[in-house]
């Protein structure tokens, strides 16, 4: 597995894969890996010959007061995981490799869809990753790139990206990886104390409890959130954030749930701030 710092780097391996007639695929991350991003390695490295992966906590994405200085980084672990699990390039770049001094052009879904759920708290959240994954896409051009449906309105907006800038990649969504106790792994997961730790199971006790209910008929999306958030309001260490069924194109909340739909929450235990998800499809 080789390491490149600089975008010059990554092209020149880059280029001589696809003279080779080889298929890239790509799978970014902010690091301090855990079994969720191993998934999308496992994935990229079954369905392409190559596999690239990115290490990059991207400013642009924290907005003010956000946990870019303490966002967890280990580089010499998040190294070996990927070693391990058939990753042959990873790109490592600096900020200053990134984003070049005085860089001010930056890539932004113009419609709702960023100002709905986690955008209502994090308003630059999602023009940051546009920015960053556009790049990266740039620097790469991966035939396909993978992302967690755990992160499911970061990957609807960048599948509209794709497909307004006309890219020629293909994103994989691949499904959420969760601890043993139901909590979707994350690295903000290390954040919580013990008893935050205990009572962030809440967040995926929710999930299933919808995807039960929807399950058993329930078609009705105030009904559904209702319930879900009298799940997470039993637990007096979870502050919702919020819990919405909304249109899986537009991602504006629907009241009737009907074709495809997410139905997404963020709670906060203490000052972290996590979120979980499911897909109601075929409704
Ligand atoms: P990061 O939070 O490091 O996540 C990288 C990728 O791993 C994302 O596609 C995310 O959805 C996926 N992922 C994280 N936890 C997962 C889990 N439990 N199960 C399945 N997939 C999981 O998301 C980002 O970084 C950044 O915004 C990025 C896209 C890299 C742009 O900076």
């Amino acid at each position: 597995m080789k390491i490149a710092e600089t975008i010059g780097e990554v092209r020149t391996q880059v280029a001589a894969w696809k003279r080779a007639g080889l298929t890239v695929g790509l799978v970014p991350t902010m690091g301090y890996l855990h079994e969720g991003h191993m998934s999308l390695v496992e994935e990229a490295a079954r369905r392409c010959d190559r596999v690239v992966a990115s290490v990059f906590v991207n400013p642009t994405q924290f907005g003010p007061g956000e946990d870019l200085a303490t966002y967890p980084r280990d580089f010499a672990r998040d190294r070996a995981l990927l070693e391990d699990h058939g990753c042959h390039l990873v790109f490592h770049p600096s900020v200053e490799e990134m984003y070049p001094a005085g860089a001010a052009t930056f890539v932004e879904v113009c419609s709702e869809m960023p100002k709905q759920l986690c955008g209502k708290t994090r308003p630059i959240h999602f023009r940051g990753v546009c920015t960053v994954v556009a790049k990266l896409f740039n620097i790469v051009t991966p035939d396909k790139a993978f992302f967690g449906w755990k992160d499911a309105q970061q990957l609807l907006i960048l599948r509209r990206m794709v497909r307004d800038l006309g890219y020629g990649v293909e994103l994989v969504g691949c499904p959420i990886v969760r601890e043993p106790d139901g909590l979707a792994k994350s690295s903000r997961n290390t954040y919580l104390t013990p008893q935050e730790r205990q009572a962030a199971r809440v967040l995926s006790q929710a999930v299933f409890l919808g995807q039960k209910l929807v399950a058993e008929g329930e078609r009705d999306g105030d009904r559904l959130v209702q319930a879900m958030k009298a799940c997470l309001l039993a637990q007096p260490l979870a502050r919702i954030d919020y819990v919405q069924a909304v249109d899986s194109e537009t991602l504006e909340p629907v009241h009737t749930l009907r074709g495809t739909v997410l139905v997404a929450l963020a709670v906060y235990l203490g000052k972290t701030r996590l979120i979980d998800n499911f897909i109601a499809e075929g409704l």
